[in-house]
């Protein structure tokens, strides 16, 4: 059986990439953020899983206003990095899991949810700025990756609520895939920013700070904060974090298990206009 061994939640600022791949990350300004994810880096590698099921949000790039699906998920084979202006980041390309993702597609479809299937697609820094500010710069990705991809630019968005039964949706399936693999799932955008408009830069520390808490120990009340929430004290970008209640949906403690173990918090302002949040949660 395949279960669910940890989740990992962080920010997924382009800028973090740039930095990243222009050689800059020792710089005073970048230092802070990447010291933030030492620990993160090195816990990976003990607790290298077979899958990572990565929930971020496209902006734009693979999905237009022509197409707006609002749950995607990645069956192919292999995923391309996505040109979103300046080339594509030099990062190596994501293998996926078709058999896993396949297999979540019928459990999580026939489970009520409606996901679009992805049988091709490119994917931008939503998903390759959390596995470089996990991984590093590897040759490869430490294992196959499942994008999931969340609606959360063009209104009308997922609510909270639906994207934590959501992720209890995905950890039934997970747990009915017969064969044996550790699977993490990670949550990424947020925390606060606006990238637009007059309140352009807001950043709410305590908010963010707040929202942490209550993903830590109170996720179900979290579930039900309204999008207005989000948007009036995070910003309209502040609304990515609604992919954090997918990851923390899928842990045990929600189905009756065992609270999960904090095994890292990190909270960082500022990365480009962004405020950066992380945490890493263990099932236990
Ligand atoms: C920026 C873009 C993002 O998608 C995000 O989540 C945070 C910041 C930016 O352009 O700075
Ligand atoms: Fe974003």
């Amino acid at each position: 059986m395949a279960h669910i061994t940890a989740s990992v939640y962080t920010s997924h600022v382009p800028a973090i990439g740039a930095a990243l791949d222009l050689d800059k990350a020792g710089e005073a300004y970048w230092q802070p953020v990447f010291a933030g994810y030492d620990y993160s880096k090195q816990w990976l590698e003990e607790n290298r899983p077979d899958v990572i099921f990565l929930v971020y949000n496209d902006h734009a790039t693979a999905f237009s206003l022509d197409m707006i699906p609002t749950f995607a998920i990645g069956t192919a084979a292999e995923y391309k990095v996505a040109d979103e202006g300046w080339g594509p980041r030099p990062v190596p390309d994501v293998i996926g899991h078709p058999e896993l993702a396949s297999h979540i597609a019928q459990s999580v479809i026939q489970d009520d949810f409606d996901l679009t299937i992805v049988n091709k697609m490119d994917v931008d820094h939503g998903l390759t700025v959390p596995l470089s500010l996990m991984c590093g710069q590897p040759q490869a990705w430490p294992c196959p990756v499942i994008p999931f991809a969340v609606n959360v630019v063009q209104y009308p968005v997922p609510s909270g609520r639906r994207c934590f039964m959501l992720g209890q949706a995905i950890r039934k399936a997970v747990e009915s895939f017969d064969a044996d693999l550790k699977v993490q799932i990670w949550g990424t955008g947020g925390m606060s920013h606006q990238l637009q408009g007059p309140r352009a830069g807001l950043i709410n520390r305590e908010w963010d700070n707040a929202f942490l808490d209550r993903l830590i120990a109170d996720p179900d009340g979290l579930s039900r904060l309204p999008h207005i929430d989000y948007v009036r004290e995070a910003g309209s970008e502040g609304i990515e974090l609604v992919m954090w209640l997918i990851a923390r949906g899928a842990m045990a403690d929600v189905a009756g298990g065992a609270a999960p173990t904090v095994k890292h918090r990190f909270y960082h302002v500022p990365a480009s206009n962004t405020a950066v949040g992380h945490l890493i949660l263990e099932n236990n």
